[in-house]
């Protein structure tokens, strides 16, 4: 199948999905949701898929939920349309799924990255849920999987702050199972999704929804309630002044 936002392959049982909008840094737009919603839903199906690797390439992961789309948007339609909920569905998928993340990982991609079942990151990998600084909250669940992964006071600090981490600091909180050079990156993704696509299927997936299991209705909940508050943060004035400022920019400037 032809994408316009991804680049997929099928090798040695694994199911590659490349993020391609490089010159949006790989920015999640609607297009890109859909469009890995169906990869996904094709590896889900295949026999001979036994893991699912995404990535970004080499350069970016992904910068985040596309503002320039999202600039625009207002609530209730935010509401009305559950925006953002299909990408969450890459959460809810039986076959494990590796991301591979090299470069930024920011707010959106940060999170698709998350909703992942473990993180190989690059050297030179980035992450952040910079969202605040747009006037917005996180709404792909980075609230609520950061908590759990890095505990409370470095999610309070990073997503009330913005501020970036490198891989080095995911790796010690327990964002990313490993970091890897970035030339390695590739090479060190496939075989661990080779190494888990040659195991017994059942297993793998039998672990990985018991391990899903520890926290799953509050995690469920949780979720919810984020992006309830994330859709009627398209009401406020301060959603309309963060985002035109990313799209003109320049600095943010919020009312007191
Ligand atoms: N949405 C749309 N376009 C984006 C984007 C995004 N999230 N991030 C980058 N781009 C675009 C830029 O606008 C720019 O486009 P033009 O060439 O047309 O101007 C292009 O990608 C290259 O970006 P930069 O020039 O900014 O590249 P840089 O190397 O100087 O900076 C960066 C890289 C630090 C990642 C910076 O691009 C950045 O801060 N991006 C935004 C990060 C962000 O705020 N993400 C959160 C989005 S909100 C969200 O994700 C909500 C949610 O929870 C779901």
């Amino acid at each position: 199948m032809n994408y316009q936002t991804l680049l997929t392959d099928e090798l040695d049982g694994i199911g590659l999905i490349t993020l391609n909008r490089p010159e949006a840094l790989n920015a999640i737009n609607t297009a890109l949701i859909d469009e890995l919603s169906t990869a996904l839903d094709y590896c889900e199906r295949s026999p001979t898929i036994g893991c699912i690797l995404i990535t970004g390439g080499d350069k970016v992961f992904a910068a985040g939920a596309d503002v320039k789309e999202m600039s625009e948007l207002c609530y209730p339609e935010t509401y009305l349309d559950d925006y953002l909920s299909r990408l969450d569905r890459v959460a809810q998928r039986r076959k494990p799924i590796i991301a591979a993340v090299a470069g930024h990982a920011l707010g959106g991609g940060f999170e698709l990255a998350l909703m992942c079942d473990f993180i190989i990151a690059a050297e030179n990998a980035r992450f952040g849920l910079p969202e605040v600084k747009l006037g917005v909250i996180p709404g792909a669940g980075g609230t609520q999987r950061l908590a759990r992964l890095a505990g409370r006071a470095k999610a309070m600090e990073m997503t009330l702050t913005g501020r970036i981490i490198d891989a080095a600091e995911a790796e010690r909180c327990g964002v990313v199972a490993r970091v890897v050079p970035l030339g390695e990156l590739q090479a060190v993704s496939l075989a661990a999704a080779s190494r888990l696509a040659s195991q017994s299927r059942t297993a793998v997936m039998m672990i990985k929804e018991c391990i899903n299991r520890v926290d799953e209705g509050a995690l469920a909940e949780g979720l919810r309630f984020e992006r309830r508050m994330f859709h009627s943060v398209f009401a406020t004035s301060d959603q309309k002044e963060g985002m035109r400022a990313f799209v003109d920019k320049r600095t943010a400037r919020f009312r007191p």
